[in-house]
């Protein structure tokens, strides 16, 4: 579990990235933060487009940021902070939740639930995930 200070600037960080996010279609800017192993913190928004289904989510987008930086090897995801700019509830999307548990199976995930910030694991959002151990 992240000291109450690292967790708070995690959800700083995405806060300020949802700042960044192109969303003309839905209105609905979301942040996102993830905080590495190493300590080094990514962060990422939401990218529309007129195609709708080609959008990306901000968590996903905070992961494909550190990879395309560090390289794979590099992205071990210890925590993830999402936000929106409505404050409403929302917490990762199926599809994000597949390409966080690649990089972060132990990870813990801060999102704005019915009450305030809420904490789950990866491996309470998204159980008996598929992964590369079935291709190998
Ligand atoms: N969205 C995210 O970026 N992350 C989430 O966790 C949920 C949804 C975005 C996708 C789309 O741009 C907008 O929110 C509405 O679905």
């Amino acid at each position: 579990m992240l000291p109450d200070s690292q967790r708070d600037s995690l959800l700083a960080s995405a806060r300020r990235a949802y700042e960044h996010a192109y969303a003309p279609y839905s209105k609905f800017r979301v942040g996102a933060a993830i905080l590495l192993e190493d300590g080094q913190i990514f962060t990422g928004c939401n990218v529309e487009n007129a195609s709708y289904g080609l959008t990306n989510c901000a968590e996903r987008t905070a992961v494909f940021s550190a990879i395309s930086t560090l390289g794979p090897e590099r992205v071990r995801i210890r925590a993830l902070a999402v936000v929106n700019d409505r404050q409403v509830a929302c917490s990762p999307c199926g599809a994000c939740r597949q390409v966080l548990s690649e990089f972060g199976r132990d990870a813990e995930i801060y999102y704005l639930g019915p009450q305030g910030i809420e904490r789950s694991s990866m491996r309470e959002l998204l159980p008996d995930c598929f992964g590369s151990d079935s291709l190998t």
